[in-house]
């Protein structure tokens, strides 16, 4: 194995090269920056390409089959880059595809070293030493303690390469069970993180430069951390407290379940100027007699009630959502009753996939599974009119003014892309802006992947400095 880097002894040579990919939601994707925050400490540097890597961690997804195959198409990659080159990377396979398969992961891809569960991160550096030995550890362990407990806060360096916003994990796990899903076999049951921490976190990336944060959880909305005094918090309670820190321009959630949308949550969206008028609600299905056999626990109306009080304390909130075609036994009608949902609540975004089986889940088992070629036909139907819906709200914010978060240099010189209030890209010229800045920009043009506009002279509110300078 390649030995550079940090010997047990602590001396350092030339770095360790550290390759990390998420294939999953934005969970795996914090998850991928806490591995590569805690690889840091022991000299690892991260590196864009796998093949100049010392260490490679697919961090891999198992919640639709298609998502679930591709490591496995990507460890053949990685093996025969392996063979090519001759170079000893170590491989590792972390996230819910390892929870779910460690140990057959192990057996289909000698290529891996080492196999990880999203719980036992922390353990990432004795497990390297243990597969450096060539144990092939698998750790997939449900342990007690609270992970984010041993693993280190961003660094100020890997703050900056990411940019302005950050996630920030304050919830795990599910205790839903929809019949069609694996979140909560592969994250286990729901855990909130205390809140103090929580508030530690979002402080040190404020002084660190984040604007916006995005609070993540499978279940956000049930979050029920342990609060000063002893006391539970809510989420409304725990936005409401991250909205004092300074620097926190911007909050957002996600996931959440229409049955935990409370009252003060809803009411939150009145209340805090900072909590983005942007509401990810997902749905999957029109139909209360697909949505009772999902065991999502509402019905249409539910969701329908949650739309209207939602926008009327918030009438410029825009809605998005999840939906699934072809759950078993999914009638044409079933369908139709979807597709009179969204011609109904007119969402501004959404991802829908066909229903996929997955091991060890109660839809798995149903006998009337859709055919393929109706799932497709399904799919494209859903798909073309949630692509109208979201052209036609990017076509209405056309002249209207936004706050826009500068995020990253565009394509042109002098060009910088930041996002709106409704998570759109906005492609805007202001040659030398600093990233991490706010500017106040009047929509000109909405084309499929990006809105256009264009800088006014006024400030837009900023409590702290931006970031850092852009060559523009
Ligand atoms: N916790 C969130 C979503 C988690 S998974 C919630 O409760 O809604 C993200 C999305 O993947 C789901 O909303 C669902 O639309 C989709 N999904 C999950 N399992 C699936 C499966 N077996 N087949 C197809 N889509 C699935
Ligand atoms: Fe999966 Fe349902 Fe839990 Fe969401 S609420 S993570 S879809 S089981
Ligand atoms: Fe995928 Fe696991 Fe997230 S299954 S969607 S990476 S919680």
């Amino acid at each position: 194995m390649s030995d550079c880097g940090a010997d047990r002894t602590g001396k350092m040579d030339a770095p360790r090269k550290l390759y990390v990919k998420s294939f999953g939601c934005q969970m795996n994707v914090y998850d991928s920056h806490r591995m590569a925050d805690a690889l840091a400490k022991e000299g690892y540097v991260e590196t864009s390409e796998a093949s100049d890597a010392d260490l490679v961690i697919l961090n891999t997804c198992h919640i639709r089959e298609k998502a679930a195959e591709k490591v496995y198409s990507e460890l053949g990659r990685l093996r025969k880059a392996k063979a090519e080159t001759g170079r000893e990377t170590l491989v590792a396979v972390a996230g819910c595809v390892a929870q779910a398969e460690g140990a057959e992961i192990m057996r289909r891809a000698p290529v891996v070293d080492l196999v990880v569960g999203p719980q036992s991160y922390h353990r990432l550096p004795d497990l390297l030493t243990e597969a450096r030995a060539g144990r092939r550890p698998v750790d997939t362990e449900f342990p007690a303690d609270d992970k984010f407990d041993h693993l280190p806060a961003p660094s100020l360096a890997a703050t900056r390469k990411r940019g302005p916003t950050a996630f920030l994990t304050v919830q795990e796990g599910c205790d839903k069970f929809c019949t069609f899903c694996v979140v909560p076999y592969t994250r286990g049951s729901e855990l909130s993180r205390p809140v103090a921490k929580i508030v530690a976190e979002a402080e040190r990336l404020a002084d660190q430069g984040v604007r916006e944060l995005t609070l993540i959880g499978q279940n956000v909305n049930a979050f029920h951390g342990l609060g000063p005094q002893g006391r539970s918090w809510n989420l409304a309670e725990l936005l409401h407290r991250l909205a004092q820190i300074p620097g926190i321009d911007r909050l957002r959630y996600t996931t959440s379940h229409p049955r935990d949308m409370g009252e003060d949550l809803i009411a939150a969206h009145r209340d805090l100027p900072e909590l983005m008028p942007y509401l990810h609600l997902p749905v999957q299905s029109g139909s209360d007699r697909v949505l009772k056999a999902m065991n999502r626990r509402h019905g249409r109306d539910l969701f329908l009630d949650i739309v209207e009080r939602m926008r009327a304390v918030r009438p410029d909130i825009a809605l998005s959502s999840d939906f699934i075609v072809g759950f078993p036994g999914e009638t044409e009608a079933e369908f139709e009753e979807t597709m009179d949902l969204i011609a109904h609540v007119g969402f501004a975004g959404a991802y829908s996939f066909k229903y996929s089986p997955r091991p060890g889940t109660p839809a798995a088992d149903l006998s009337d599974q859709v055919a393929e070629e109706v799932m497709t036909a399904r799919l494209h139907r859903l798909q073309a009119a949630l692509e109208a819906s979201k052209r036609a709200f990017d076509r209405s914010c056309v002249g209207r003014t936004f706050d826009v978060l500068l995020e990253k240099p565009g394509r042109m010189p002098g060009q910088v892309i930041g996002r709106s209030p409704y998570l759109q890209s906005v492609v805007v010229d202001r040659p030398g802006a600093a990233i991490g800045s706010f500017v106040r920009v009047t929509i000109t043009e909405a084309g499929p992947n990006s809105l256009a506009g264009r800088i006014l002279p006024i400030p837009a509110p900023t409590s702290v400095p931006p970031l850092a300078a852009l060559e523009a």
